[in-house]
């Protein structure tokens, strides 16, 4: 009993770790664009996701869990990273940056994130 829920628990995790993207998280970058669908309530912490990955929007309004160096934040997915293209880079607003890293850090990597 105990070892099948633990086992039932491990396929979960590994699912869910499966799931995660890693990438490098940038504020606010340029090449971004709005989702298709205005997101409400508005909010300061946002992410944009690359388009090749929801090309057509999938997945827009939904809250991600963004971490880094043992720091976890959830912001909603709000844009689509143009300039991300072909990748796993996200560019964080300036307001959820600000809560992983120095925003003068410009950069920060690896970054890992996943619907919530
Ligand atoms: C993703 O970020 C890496 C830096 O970690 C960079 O070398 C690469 O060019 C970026 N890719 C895109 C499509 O922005």
């Amino acid at each position: 009993m105990a070892f099948n829920s633990k086992s039932a628990l491990f396929a979960l995790l590994s699912a869910a770790l499966a799931a995660a993207y890693t990438g490098t998280a940038v504020p606010d970058a340029l090449g971004t664009t709005p989702c298709p669908v205005q997101c409400t309530p508005v909010t300061d912490y946002h992410v944009a996701l690359p388009v090749t990955l929801f090309p057509n929007g999938e997945n827009c309004c939904t809250e991600v869990n963004v971490q880094y160096n043992g720091v976890s934040i959830a912001v909603t997915f709000t844009d689509l990273y143009l300039a991300g293209a072909n990748s796993e880079n996200i560019s964080l607003s300036h307001q959820a940056f600000a809560e992983l890293a120095a925003p003068e850090l410009g950069s920060i990597t690896p970054v890992t994130w996943d619907f919530a």
